[in-house]
């Protein structure tokens, strides 16, 4: 018996599920607007520091197949087109197992006042595994702050509560980091990390 409770591993703080939070993030690079062409989204950004502040796991929605133009003006093009089609572009999984998480942190830039139309798909076809969650919402933006997705989020997932949310602008996720983190690690705080 003893040896065998010996043998038994404690889980490691590495392993996905134990204790901390999962942060889901959309975010692109190439050329966004004002801060020109980035290698690191600002949405990836506010993603990674919420992560280090919360000791949680990562989760980016990848496009399936990722067609999405480099440059700015054909990206808003694009996103313009999904928005009006009420298009549900597919992701690339696999979803980690969201029953090893309460809370839920997701994220994505503001594309055209609304989520991007992928984080609709991920939602609609995430609902049961969402179902019982607190989900907390954060955007980056130029202009529109949280542009309704904590309301937005609640819509699509009617089964879920949905936290406090926080809104960066993205070219300050770029390029003033240290002011960033504070605000990220005072919300965490906030939310009770
Ligand atoms: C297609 C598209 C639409 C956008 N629409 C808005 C918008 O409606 N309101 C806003 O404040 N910013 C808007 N932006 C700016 C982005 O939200 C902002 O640059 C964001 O930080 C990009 O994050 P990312 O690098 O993680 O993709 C838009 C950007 C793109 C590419």
């Amino acid at each position: 018996m003893k040896e065998a409770e010996e043998a038994r591993e404690e889980p490691s703080a590495e392993e996905p599920g134990t204790g901390g939070p999962l942060i889901i993030y959309f975010s692109r690079t190439g050329e966004q607007y004002t801060v020109g062409v980035i290698d690191k989204g600002n949405t990836a950004i506010v993603a990674e520091m919420i992560a280090e502040e919360t000791g949680g796991d990562l989760f980016e929605i990848l496009p399936r197949d990722d067609d999405y133009p480099m440059t700015y003006e054909e990206l808003t093009d694009v996103a313009r087109e999904e928005q009006a089609l009420n298009a549900r572009p597919s992701y690339a999984g696999p979803v980690p197992d969201l029953s090893a998480y309460d809370t839920i942190f997701i994220g994505a830039p503001v594309w055209w006042g609304d989520w991007p139309m992928i984080m609709y798909t991920f939602f609609e076809e995430n609902a049961s595994g969402l179902a019982g969650k607190t989900l907390i919402p954060f955007s980056t933006h130029e202009g529109s702050g949280l542009a309704g997705f904590d309301r937005k989020l609640a819509a699509a997932c009617p089964d879920s509560a949905v936290g406090e949310g926080l809104a960066i602008p993205g070219h300050e996720a770029q390029d003033q980091q240290e002011t960033v983190r504070g605000q990220v690690s005072d919300w965490v705080r906030s939310l009770g990390y």
